[in-house]
């Protein structure tokens, strides 16, 4: 039985102050021990939420980490950096980063390398947009997607690592994937794994994200290959994330 996984996606909102609260918040109701759970804070925040966050079932994460190791990369943050900062977990290859900042299924696949060699797990982000779900490309994007991964790091690395099933159209739309379609998609990227391993088939956590809700995380969340959530909006409030928590 695979352990879920709840992961908050802050994006860029709040404020050192709100950031504090919200961390100390969603540990005051984590209760018990259900399944693991993380933040994904903002950069700037990580070195006042890891300190909240010590010793607490409450992990760590970034939205992004750097393709490359150090160097003369202006505005880069490396994975060894994120390390000193007790980050469990670091985001590649979300849509938002593959929109508006270029992010390709090449870096994205660096950028995954990069964490896992610094012992962070990558979540690799992957999904398709409307256009493409429309035009029945769906299942060639999530496969275009894995193979860069895939190609650069080898099957093994995913025995390291979550996927992050978030189809575009609904990040931040308040669309949500109905629990058959994101059922469908998470099937096919178990079996995309499966034909090559599997054993890290089996194990890999994928979540679903986009849109998930307090109202409809049980439902996703009891779906076979669904092993938690990749939560945004709803994550920005301790009530709603922890909800969301105690769905799986
Ligand atoms: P959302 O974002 O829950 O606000 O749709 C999810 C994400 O982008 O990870």
């Amino acid at each position: 039985m695979r352990r879920s996984l709840v992961l908050g996606n802050w994006k860029m909102n709040g404020s050192r102050s709100s950031a504090e609260s919200l961390a100390k918040g969603i540990i005051a109701g984590l209760g018990a021990d259900i399944a693991d759970i993380a933040v994904c804070v903002p950069y700037i925040f990580l070195s006042d939420v890891a300190q909240i966050v010590k010793n607490t079932r409450l992990g760590l994460g970034a939205q992004n980490v750097a393709d490359k190791p150090s160097g003369a990369y202006t505005g880069e943050i490396s994975a060894a950096m994120l390390k000193e900062f007790a980050c469990k977990y670091a985001l590649v290859g979300h849509s938002e980063r593959r929109t508006y900042y270029g992010d390709t299924d090449q870096s994205v696949a660096a950028r995954f390398c990069q964490a896992q060699e610094q012992g962070i797990i990558p979540v690799l982000c992957i999904g398709e947009t409307l256009e493409q779900r429309q035009q029945e490309k769906t299942f060639d994007v999530i496969t275009a997607q894995l193979d860069a991964v895939v190609d650069l790091a080898g099957i093994a690395a995913f025995n390291n690592a979550v996927i992050a099933y978030e189809p575009v159209w609904a990040i931040g739309t308040g669309l949500t994937a109905t629990d058959d379609q994101a059922q469908e998609a998470h099937h096919f990227i178990r079996q995309y794994l499966s034909a090559k391993d599997q054993a890290v088939a089996e194990k890999i956590q994928i979540l679903y994200g986009g849109s998930a809700k307090p109202d409809n995380a049980k439902g996703l969340f009891a779906m076979p290959d669904i092993d938690g959530g990749l939560i945004g909006g709803a994550s920005l409030d301790a009530e709603s994330f922890l909800k969301i928590y105690h769905s799986v």
